[in-house]
């Protein structure tokens, strides 16, 4: 069964022309003028474009005492409703816990996916068994990511002999160690200190967790990588401090990748302020949102480059589980949805306002992760052989966000009332077409894990010249009699 999609802009991150694309088996097969198949999908007025990925989302998330809202189910049904066709969750061990026993708790979650998937693996304790794991979880498992989170002290923080011991692994196997950086002992200190000044509200999470921890932190971890010879990842990305670090290392030549979020391009910290302490509450994540001058730095590096991806970091609780910390902000689980709407609220504040251009959107929200995940051309690309994960996007499209149409099983909403120009028309998932003009027709189970191996060409360079510039002794003739 053979499916053409007609008279639409392919618009790639390098390209833009009118052409119409064949897909058979979930595959692309041919693309160009006046194609023909079993069916039609008029694309006549829209961009068609590869389907977003975001490669960070926590489905089901065991954290701060209870699960994330959306599962693998309503997760990936809210990412296709708003053009995302593949999804990258975290697999977070115990602490103690074996990486592989981990890792079936996940694959077991992620059997209900709409969309095809994959996992980062978090280093959350540090062992010989991890060690040894680690290899295992490159090679057979097809996972060639590790997060290490910088914050949550008491929970999932690892300490920096145990980021380099992860990190100089990963460049053994050819593996991207992940960030999220945040001091997590200067955080715990500044939480304490304004819970003792009786600071209890969700307006404290934002003041314990300024952009100088995330600063820090982020350029701490770019120099352990440096020190182990790998590639960095920072995920959300969100003050100005932590993009100069970034910066900084791309310009001294260490491939270090940047991801702001959605939220913290379009949300400001003015939403912890708001007098409803559920509205404030809902907001409630890590990194906090910013003020504006952090959300012109993010465009900036969008726009220029020395920021690669945008992503949602989905992780969304209900009101009833925000209200776990009335009485205390630590206590208020940290994480906000995202995952339907990233794609619009970029393309309306993005592509729409002239921040940036529509080939640079299908970068950040695809092509870009792609290659960084090393799954391109499979994903992240509108060529003949790879995967019908497609968006034809029409622009001329628009809705007022509200969590009473959101697929999302959360009762609320952080982008209420924004109004979004440019929706998806269709949502393939490998060549099925799960949404139609606003038609939600996902079908669980649906989506395939995608298997990614290691970065050979990245960590063969690195550590050539790691090798090239290793400690050498100094062979002297003529030493000095000892005792002389
Ligand atoms: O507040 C957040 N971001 N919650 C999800 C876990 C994480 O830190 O990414
Ligand atoms: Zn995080
Ligand atoms: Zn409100
Ligand atoms: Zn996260």
């Amino acid at each position: 069964m053979t499916t053409v999609i007609k008279g639409g802009t392919i618009v790639t991150a390098d390209l833009t022309y009118m052409a119409d694309v064949k897909i058979d088996g979930g595959k692309i097969v041919e693309i160009g003028p006046n194609l023909s198949g079993a069916t039609t999908l008029d694309a006549s007025g829209c961009y068609v474009m590869p389907g977003g990925i975001d490669p960070h989302v926590h489905l089901e998330m065991p954290f701060m005492g209870t699960y994330s809202a959306d599962d693998f189910e309503s997760g990936t049904r809210a990412a296709l409703a708003g053009g995302t066709t593949m999804v990258v969750d975290f697999c977070l061990p115990d602490p103690g816990q074996s990486l592989l026993d981990a890792l079936k708790r996940w694959d077991n979650k992620a059997t209900r996916a709409t969309c095809d998937y994959s996992f980062h693996m978090a280093i959350t304790w540090w062992g010989e068994q991890v060690f040894n794991e680690m290899k295992a979880v490159v090679s057979h498992h097809g996972i060639n990511t590790f997060k290490h989170f910088m914050a949550y002290k008491g929970a999932l923080m690892v300490n920096d002999d145990e980021m380099f011991a992860s990190f100089s692994r990963c460049a053994e196997l050819g593996a991207l160690p992940l960030v999220h950086a945040e001091n997590g002992d200067v955080v715990a200190a500044m939480q304490a200190k304004l819970m003792d000044e009786g600071n209890n509200g969700p307006e404290a999470h934002a003041y314990s967790r300024p952009a100088s921890v995330e600063g820090e932190a982020t350029n701490r971890a770019i120099i352990i990588a440096d020190m182990a010879g790998v590639p960095l990842y920072v995920v959300h990305t969100s003050c100005e401090q932590a993009h100069e670090a970034i910066r900084r290392a791309r310009q001294n030549g260490m491939r270090v990748y940047g991801e702001p979020l959605i939220q913290h391009l379009t949300l400001d910290e003015s939403e912890y302020f708001d007098k409803d302490w559920d509205h404030s509450a809902r907001r409630v994540m890590s990194p906090p949102f910013r003020s504006k001058q952090h959300q012109d730095s993010l465009w900036a590096g969008l726009a220029s480059g020395s920021l690669q991806v945008v992503a949602t970091d989905h992780c969304a609780f209900t009101t009833d589980q925000k209200r776990t910390g009335l009485s205390d902000f630590r206590k208020i689980p940290n994480g906000t949805g995202g995952l339907e709407d990233r794609l619009p609220m970029l393309w309306t504040h993005g592509v729409a306002t002239g921040r940036i251009t529509m080939n640079e959107f299908v970068a950040v929200t695809s092509t870009n992760i792609a290659k960084i995940l090393n799954i391109y051309p499979r994903k992240g690309a509108i060529l003949v052989g790879a995967d019908a994960d497609i968006v034809v996007f029409d622009p001329s499209k628009s809705k007022t966000i509200s969590a009473a149409t959101q697929q999302s099983a959360i009762d609320y909403n952080v982008f209420e009332g924004k109004q979004v120009i440019g929706l998806p028309r269709y949502t393939l998932t490998r060549g099925f077409v799960a949404i139609e003009d606003g038609a939600v027709k996902t079908r669980e189970g649906h989506g395939h894990f995608v298997k990614r191996e290691p970065y050979p060409a990245v960590s063969k360079a690195l550590s050539n010249w790691k090798e090239l510039t290793a400690p050498r002794k100094v062979e002297r003739s003529g030493i000095p009699a000892s005792g002389v």
